[in-house]
């Protein structure tokens, strides 16, 4: 499937270099990966922090924990509906505890959301980007977190350009969560970043990483190498696909983990945070240090519709399941997606059907 899927993705480009054109999202039936999976999504969203240097202001770290979670947005963009119709800024705290090794008072703050300006005078591209910011104060721990209003994702691919700062003892995350009160039951795939860890290591796991006598579950984590010599303090884009079956991680288009085991299967969440809680996952964080996750832009593709066997049966009966299929790969403008073909145009190319084998040919051939 992984070759088939290549194969086919390659050849649409091929055939339809002059068709794959930037095109918009409401021309896009659905959306195909390049990668080695055969996932087909149904939808796109695309949030640019690029050019919100208007907006961009730093806020003060509030001190006082009865203020950290009531603090009103940092931004009118946060109250606008592009930023409202997907996201929710979290302000819950961690006194139910709900992790045995925490040790500390964690509040996550609308306050620690904020949009920054680029301070760099010699390289001020981009002009702003997302700052998720957690700080250690001398009682507790100010934390930031963005949620998805829906909880009903079911297989995404995410993707963010951005990079993880400051001191040690955080953890900053992008993931898919489905809540359970059991902690066997709880589904989720992350990427984790920890400020203590070294700077090429990052961390992809399927939880629960730990089993029911409360032992690590080797099968459930991997620890990845941030590839060509990148530090996950450097400006990188970072994908998770949870697909059917498996997850996959990837560090600016190489893949560098793939987990099968406890793939989550059911409507979950999609969540970015920055955070601490003193515990040993964590780290302790120094009274004064603080950790960011700044993120550039931030880009889902989520829910599957048909697989590739759905879709090319839907082709012979003359009935493609995805009118046209675009992907935001290869684009030669992120966040913008490319037309690979649509009925009609590029119809050939039912996946076994007609000329596709020539066109195989032709791309092996060139490969060769
Ligand atoms: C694709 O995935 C399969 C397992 O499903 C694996 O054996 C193969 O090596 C992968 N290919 C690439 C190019 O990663
Ligand atoms: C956001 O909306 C809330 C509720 O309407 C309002 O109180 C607040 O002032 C707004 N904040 C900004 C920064 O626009
Ligand atoms: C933590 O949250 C609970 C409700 O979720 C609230 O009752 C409690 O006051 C909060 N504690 C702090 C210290 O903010
Ligand atoms: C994804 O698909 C499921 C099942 O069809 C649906 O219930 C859910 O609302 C969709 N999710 C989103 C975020 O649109
Ligand atoms: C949990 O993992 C440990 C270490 O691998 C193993 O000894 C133990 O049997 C496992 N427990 C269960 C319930 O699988
Ligand atoms: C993964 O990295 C952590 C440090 O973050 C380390 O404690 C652990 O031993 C590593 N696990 C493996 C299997 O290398």
């Amino acid at each position: 499937m992984g070759i088939l899927n290549l194969l086919l993705f390659t050849a649409a480009i091929a055939v339809n270099a002059q068709q794959a054109a930037l095109t918009e999202d409401s021309r896009c039936g659905c959306y195909l990966l390049k990668g080695n999976d055969t996932t087909y999504f149904s939808k796109h969203r695309f949030f640019d922090f690029r050019n919100h240097d208007h907006h961009a202001t730093v806020p003060p770290v509030i001190a006082e924990v009865k203020d950290t979670p009531n603090a009103p947005v940092t931004s009118p963009f946060f109250n606008s509906t592009d930023w409202t119709d997907f996201w929710m800024i979290s302000n819950w705290n961690n006194s139910h505890g709900t992790r045995q090794d925490s040790s500390l008072l964690m509040v996550n703050s609308p306050n620690n959301v904020y949009l920054e300006a680029n301070p760099s005078p010699t390289n001020p591209s981009p002009k702003s980007w997302l700052s998720l910011r957690t700080q250690r104060l001398p009682e507790f721990q100010t934390a930031a977190e963005i949620e998805s209003l829906s909880a009903k994702f079911k297989f995404v691919s995410l993707r963010m350009l951005a990079r993880t700062i400051g001191a040690q003892g955080a953890i900053t995350a992008m993931f898919t969560y489905r809540h359970s009160e059991e902690y066997s039951q709880v589904q989720e795939s992350d990427l984790e970043i920890r400020t203590s860890d070294p700077k090429n290591l990052i961390h992809c796991t399927n939880q629960p990483s730990l089993n029911s006598s409360g032992d690590v579950e080797a099968r459930a984590s991997k620890n990845a190498t941030m590839p060509d010599g990148l530090e996950w303090s450097d400006w990188a884009v970072h994908r998770l696909d949870w697909t059917p079956g498996r997850t996959t991680w990837y560090v600016d288009e190489v893949e560098v983990a793939r987990i099968e085991f406890q793939t989550p299967r059911e409507v979950s969440n999609v969540i970015l945070n920055a955070w601490s809680d003193g515990g040993e996952w964590t780290g302790d964080m120094e009274v004064g240090g603080s950790a960011y996750l700044q993120v550039q832009w931030f880009e889902i593709l989520y829910n599957t519709t048909e697989k590739l066997e759905e879709e090319r049966q839907g082709r012979e009966e003359g009935e493609g399941v995805c009118h046209s299929v675009c992907s935001v790969d290869g684009t030669p403008e992120v966040g913008r997606p490319v037309m690979l073909w649509s009925n009609g145009v590029g119809r050939g190319l039912g996946v076994f059907g007609g000329w596709v084998p020539v066109v195989m040919v032709t791309v092996l051939f060139l490969l060769a």
